[in-house]
């Protein structure tokens, strides 16, 4: 992790195009994916903590999607910055209520969909103060959103690759690292061994005081348990980020 952290820090990160063909299923999926996913239905007992936005709600409080409330965009879609009230999570006026980040997926990406449902399944059940909050999520037709609690700071690669941006002090990224190490260290000792499988700094969310955590469970999967110490898996994560000897193997992943 350490070694990540300092790493990304002298190495530039992939190109958007290298990241839009982050490697996973999102090389070969049939449609199929995309018709299986868009009828999968949440899992509601795990998504138990989470609120249900309707499509128009969400709409309202980013103000239709606006440019200006774009905070940033990944390989699956857009984030937005948006207004819900505390107590009802209605949409509220900007400026009252609280601040969430909606992530808004492209409805063609059929890898999106599958990656959608597995965030909401994880991070619907897990809370920590490394890992990103999880609000609510949207599935309406082929809309498919998630609502986060708001990163003020926004994401570690933008703070060590923007251009002209503020560099970050040495003790901040100390804290930093031991922000994501505890997140990570979290997910390995839950029962199911977590394993995360999407390191990189566009992940590592910063609040307004640069405490981190962990965003994107979209590649997360359950790992070894009992004595079987390893798990085969198709080789996932963003090209650039993932272990070489992972990517040169890709079958095991073990957590000793
Ligand atoms: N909860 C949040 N609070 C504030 N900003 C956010 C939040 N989530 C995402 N962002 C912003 O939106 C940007 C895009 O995030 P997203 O997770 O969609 O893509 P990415 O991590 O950059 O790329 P990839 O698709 O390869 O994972 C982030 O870099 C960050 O600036
Ligand atoms: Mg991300």
């Amino acid at each position: 992790m350490f070694f990540s952290v300092f790493h990304l820090e002298r190495t530039m990160p992939p190109s958007k195009a290298q990241k839009d063909s982050t490697f996973s299923s999102r090389q070969t999926q049939s449609e199929n994916w995309s018709k299986a996913y868009l009828s999968s239905k949440v899992d509601t007992s795990s998504s138990n903590n989470l609120k249900a936005f309707s499509f128009n709600d969400l709409k309202t409080a980013t103000k239709n999607f606006r440019s200006d409330s774009l905070l940033g965009e990944g390989g699956f879609g857009c984030v937005f910055k948006g207004w819900i009230d505390e107590n009802t999570f209605a949409p509220s006026k900007p400026g009252t209520g609280v601040v969430v980040a909606i992530k808004k997926l492209k409805t063609e990406s059929s890898q999106g969909h599958r990656e959608w449902l597995t965030e909401v399944n994880y991070l619907g059940e897990l809370r920590h103060e490394n890992l990103v909050k999880l609000i609510g999520y949207c599935s309406e037709s082929e809309n498919r959103l998630l609502v986060y609690e708001f990163m003020p700071k926004g994401s570690l690669e933008n703070h060590l690759f923007r251009k002209g941006v503020q560099p970050i002090p040495w003790n901040t990224r100390m804290r930093i690292a031991v922000d994501v190490a505890r997140g990570l260290s979290f997910l390995h000792n839950l029962d199911a061994n977590i394993i995360y499988r999407d390191m990189k700094a566009s992940n590592i969310l910063l609040d307004s005081d640069f405490n981190a955590k962990l965003s994107d469970f979209g590649l997360a999967r359950a790992g070894p348990t009992g004595d079987n110490t390893h798990v085969s898996t198709r080789v996932v994560g963003t090209r650039g980020y993932a272990a070489p000897e992972y990517v040169a193997t890709g079958f095991d992943l073990s957590i000793t």
